[in-house]
């Protein structure tokens, strides 16, 4: 009975920070959470808090801003139209 009680409280605490490894936006836009936690460890590039979880106002501005803006910067990842946006 116990060990029942302690894993419902295990698996309710993972759902509050759960984040799908692949995620898929609007117009065929896949993107890859876990490469982007891997190779850039800084949450906070993406996130307001370290924790992650839901980006406020998420949509075409932020999308155009910090996605296009960071690989551009690095020099790395995709800033053509078709390289993000797989369906029109
Ligand atoms: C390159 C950008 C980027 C980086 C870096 C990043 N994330 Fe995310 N993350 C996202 C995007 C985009 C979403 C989807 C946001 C939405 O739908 O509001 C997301 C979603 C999440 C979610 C799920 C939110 C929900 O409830 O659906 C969690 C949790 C999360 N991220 C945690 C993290 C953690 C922890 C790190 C660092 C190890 C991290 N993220 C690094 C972009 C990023
Ligand atoms: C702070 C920098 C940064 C931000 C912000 C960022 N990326 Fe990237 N992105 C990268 C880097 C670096 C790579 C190359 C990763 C590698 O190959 O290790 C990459 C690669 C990619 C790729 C090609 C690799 C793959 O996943 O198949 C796609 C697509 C991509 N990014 C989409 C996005 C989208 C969509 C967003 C915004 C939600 C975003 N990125 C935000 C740095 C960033
Ligand atoms: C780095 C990847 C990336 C690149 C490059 C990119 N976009 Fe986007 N775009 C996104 C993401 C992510 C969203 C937000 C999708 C969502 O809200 O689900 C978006 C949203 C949009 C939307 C709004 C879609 C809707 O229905 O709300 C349009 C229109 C759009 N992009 C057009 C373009 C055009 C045109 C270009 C080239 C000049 C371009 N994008 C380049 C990632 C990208």
């Amino acid at each position: 009975m116990k060990g029942i009680i302690v894993a419902i409280t295990i698996v309710a605490f993972a759902g509050t920070a759960f984040a799908a490894d692949v995620m898929q936006f609007k117009r065929g836009v896949k993107f890859n959470h876990k490469i982007h936690q891997d190779s850039l460890k800084d949450c906070t590039k993406c996130h307001a808090k370290p924790e992650g979880g839901k980006i406020e106002g998420f949509g075409k501005e932020f999308a155009h801003k910090t996605c296009k803006g960071c690989h551009a910067e690095m020099k790395k990842g995709p800033n053509a139209c078709k390289d993000c946006h797989k369906q029109q």
